[in-house]
């Protein structure tokens, strides 16, 4: 429908469409569906009483200066500890390197509004996150795609990308939302090589690195690249940009995430974000570092793990217990979530419907890929938010779904 505002709409806005995840999740919002399909955090984990002592601890303290505008760098005390924490991960940043970001969503649009011209190509992993897609989208980013696999991106598939050209790599190296993988130690020693060699620099996005469940930590891309290129010359920052956040750690609501970058990018970024906001929350960010200073943060993300360590192997099992053998999944090794393929001819969104039907929902794969018609033989589930018996029931249900599309003539002629 047309209207005096709609013919108004900027170019831009062609490409931008209401988020598919979003949407299912307003259809799975009936009681009786179990869904795996957001990607949320279990909520009986925040920690509701450290949050309600810490706001009236600022108030208390400092409301007027959290109550105030504040810098668009962010909160200084809560850079200085992010700085510390990641420096733990061997992430070497000082302050100047780090600005607060409302979440990381914020980060990502901001990084398109930096580096994307109408038409420039990135690379990104396929499947890849979506709301990445998205904040691209509108700057008019074109895609160019390589697979993963177990192992995370597949390197080997990576030079010839490089070729074409792109503007920047998007990275997702620890359990990759949707695919569940991370990217081996091997591969990231190549993909930083091949960066370097073509001159294409990467964003990591990292939101769940914390959240490992099995097996050591790996480094991060960052770190990757400062050791392989021997950046100790003072210039501590270099190919790589690093994004993370607190919604998964202390909850989304909180909006707050940051960008570690070098100061000639974070300089840019900042003129950027104050027209977008100004600043990210004084108070949220207040509150934030009241919250999770003095060790709490790293008390807290023990029984977050432990809880979803729990959800991810009930998940596990009952996969196995219920699913026909013509389906598989990746095993993650942390985070929210994991990928499931379907057989051949099998098609995610005729599949949605079907599970909705029985109460159960998920995200079809389709919506992680930057083009073309790939990803309808996947789904994406979460294991984060339902508990483990209500998993075991939603993959039970889910399992009937598949296999009354196993049943479809055209399937079982394959
Ligand atoms: C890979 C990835 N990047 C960024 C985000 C956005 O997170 P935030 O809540 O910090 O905006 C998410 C959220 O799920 C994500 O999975």
């Amino acid at each position: 429908m047309s209207t005096p505002w709609t013919y108004r709409f900027a170019q831009r806005t062609k490409v931008v469409k209401s988020s598919i995840i979003r949407e299912l999740l307003k259809l799975t919002q009936r009681p009786e569906v179990i869904s795996f399909a957001g990607g949320l955090p279990a909520p009986e984990l925040f920690p509701i009483q450290r949050f309600q002592e810490a706001c009236q601890r600022v108030l208390a303290e400092k409301g007027c200066s959290a109550l105030q505008y504040g810098t668009t760098e962010g909160h200084t005390q809560l850079r200085e500890m992010i700085a510390q924490n990641m420096a733990r991960y061997g992430i070497v940043a000082g302050v100047e390197n780090v600005l607060i970001t409302s979440g990381s969503q914020q980060a990502l649009d901001l990084i398109g509004k930096l580096l994307v011209n109408p038409g420039d190509r990135l690379l990104v992993e396929a499947p890849t996150y979506l709301g990445a897609l998205q904040a691209f989208d509108v700057y008019g980013a074109e895609y160019v795609s390589v697979p993963i696999d177990d192992d995370g991106l597949q390197t080997e598939r990576l030079e010839e990308a490089l070729r074409s050209g792109p503007k920047f790599m998007y990275i997702l190296p620890n359990f990759q939302n949707p695919g569940g993988v991370t990217l081996s130690e091997g591969r990231r020693h190549e993909l930083v090589l091949l960066a370097e060699r073509y001159g294409i620099p990467i964003i990591e996005d990292d939101p769940y690195g914390q959240l490992r469940y099995e097996g050591e930590h790996l480094p991060p891309l960052i770190v990757v690249d400062r050791e392989n290129l021997r950046r100790d010359d003072g210039y501590r920052l270099g190919n790589v940009i690093y994004l993370s956040t607190f919604s998964k750690t202390l909850a989304p609501g909180l909006r707050l995430g940051w960008i570690v970058a070098p100061p000639e990018v974070i300089t840019k970024l900042v003129q950027l974000k104050q027209g977008a906001d100004l600043h990210t929350s004084t108070f949220a960010q207040f509150v934030a570092y009241e919250v999770a200073r003095d060790g709490f943060l790293d008390e807290h993300v023990r029984p977050i793990r432990q809880v979803y360590r729990q959800r991810r192997d009930a998940m596990l099992s009952a996969l196995k217990e219920f699913f026909p053998p013509e389906v598989t999944w990746t095993h993650p090794a942390g985070g929210l979530f994991l990928w499931v393929n379907l057989p051949e001819g099998m098609e995610c969104q005729a599949l949605f419907e079907v599970a909705l039907r029985e109460n159960v929902a998920f995200v079809p794969g389709d919506c992680f890929y930057a083009g073309g018609n790939e990803g309808r033989r996947h789904m994406r589930l979460n294991f984060s938010n339902a508990p483990p018996e209500q998993i075991r029931e939603g993959i039970r249900r889910l399992s009937v779904a598949v296999r009354s599309q196993l049943k479809r003539p055209e399937l079982t002629a394959v």
